[in-house]
Parts: structure tokens; sequence; C-alpha cells
């Protein structure tokens, strides 16, 4: 009886020895991504790699029919890194950004490693894992648009991010498309994208030059910040949108949150 006690301390001495040994390099985040629309999407991944050189357990695009999921594992350690859809995809000849009405990359199907961002416009889903004080953070951005609705949900009791209506339909003509063959707007281009004062390189609408920081780029100079922004509160809707508190949002790094991110939530 006590040896047999013994023994089975003695294993879990050695089990919790083995733990921490293996733990450190294993430990990762489950993250799952579900096409919850009734068509087919072409998700894709990006990660800064001057931020950091983890990356995600997955290929860098997919495709992903209607009701499909894909589940995969994310370093603990993943700084900006961004996921997002692509729409009306064929990679059948000269596979590139412009192989996808939007979302497209450099690469194709398979975004390139290090120039595979998205054309916008494009709502991006993005993470920096344990960023400044222990903390994740998330957010769901229009900065470059919108193209589909999504949702960032957690495992931790964490706050959700997302934009779960579609802004195509209702996007002001201005800024409204790029359009489908039947005419359907499957985007809602930023202010800045669809270059509506002219002047990208000094714009209120891209916060750019003179207009480059929190203070000289105030939401209010942003066109169609309030369409964006109002219908779909918990994104991020221009470049300096933090100060709204409904846009950057954290979770403790210790909760370990494993991510879902829903397309058509
Ligand atoms: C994060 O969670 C850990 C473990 O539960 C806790 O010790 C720590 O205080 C939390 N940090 C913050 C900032 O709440």
């Amino acid at each position: 009886m006590y040896a047999a006690r013994r023994s089975t301390r003695a294993l879990l001495a050695a089990l919790s020895l083995e733990l921490l040994f293996i733990m450190p390099g294993s430990l990762a985040r489950t993250f799952t991504v579900i096409n919850a629309c009734p068509f087919t999407i072409w998700p894709a991944v990006f990660t800064d790699l001057n931020a950091g050189t983890a990356v995600p357990d997955v290929a860098t695009g997919w495709e992903a029919a209607a009701g499909s999921s894909v589940t995969f594992s994310v370093p603990d350690n993943w700084k900006s890194g961004r996921i997002w859809g692509r729409r009306d995809c064929d990679f059948s000849t000269n596979p590139g950004p412009n192989s996808c009405l939007d979302g497209g990359c450099n690469g194709g199907l398979l975004c390139d490693p290090h120039t595979g961002t998205g054309v916008p416009p494009a709502t991006v889903a993005e993470w920096t894992l344990q960023g400044d004080g222990n903390r994740d953070f998330y957010d769901v951005s229009l900065v470059d648009g919108f193209n589909l609705p999504m949702s960032i949900t957690n495992s931790a009791g964490c706050s959700v991010a997302d934009c779960p209506i579609d802004l195509g339909p209702n996007c002001p003509s201005a800024i409204k498309g790029p359009f489908d063959s039947n005419g359907y707007p499957v985007g809602c281009k930023s202010a800045c994208a669809a270059n509506l004062d002219g002047n990208p390189q000094d714009s209120p609408n891209c916060c750019s030059g003179s207009y480059s920081t929190a203070a000289t780029c105030p939401s209010s100079g942003v066109a169609y910040y309030s369409y964006f922004k109002g219908n779909c509160p918990n994104s991020y809707a221009y470049a300096y949108d933090e100060s709204s508190n409904t846009a950057l949002w954290t979770c403790n790094s210790s909760l370990n949150a494993d991510y879902t991110l829903t397309f058509c939530p």
C-alpha cells in the first residue's frame, strides 16, 4: 500500500517534470475557421514576419465550401497575424492578387508568406497573442473596407469582436463594390481606398500626411465612418479607432484562449 502510493507519487512527479519540459515548446492555441456563408470563400492567413517568426500550422490559403470548417494550432506567441476571406476566386489562369473579386493576394490560392496581404476591400481578423501586459489583442478590422461579415469568439469568456452584418447592399454608392457578375456588391470600400479626396498622400480619410496622428485624424474627418461603425460597433473601423474603446479587444494570455473565426456568423 505504502509502496504503491510512493510509486504513484513518483510517477506523478516524473509526469509533471516531463510536462514542465514539454509544455513550453508545445503550448499552442486551437483556432477554428468556419465558413457559415451559403457560398464558397477562400480564407487566407498572413503573418507580419517583421513582428515575429511564429506562424500558424495551416496553409496560407485554402478553399472553404459553404458550411465547412478548418481547425489548426497557432503558436502562443503569434504576432501581427491576420485572417480574411476572399470572394469569387478563379486561380486557373495567372494566379495572383486579381484572382478574386476582393481579398486576393500575391501567390494565388496560397498567399505569399512575405507579400501576400489581401487586396481591399476586405474585412480582416487580426491577432497578436501574448502582447503587452501578457494580453492577447484581437479585432475585426474595417480599415481596409468590408467584404464579408465575420465574428471572433473565444473559449475564455473574453469579448466578441465582430462585424456580423453584410455592409455591401446598403453601402453608400461612392464606396460601394466591387460587384459580382449578377451586380451584387461583394464589398464596401474604405473612404481612403475609394480615393474620395483624390490626395491619398495627405488625406483625412487615410490618416496620412498632415493627418497621420490620432489627434489630427479624428473619426469625424473620415468619410462614411459612421456607416461602418454604426452598423458594426464592435469593429475597428478606421486607423485610430482605439479611442472608441470598442475596437481593439484583449484577453488575459494566461487564459490560453482558443479562437473561432466565423464568416457570415
Ligand atoms: C491573468 O490571469 C492570471 C491567471 O489566472 C492571473 O494570475 C493574472 O492576475 C491575470 N492578469 C490580469 C491582468 O488580470
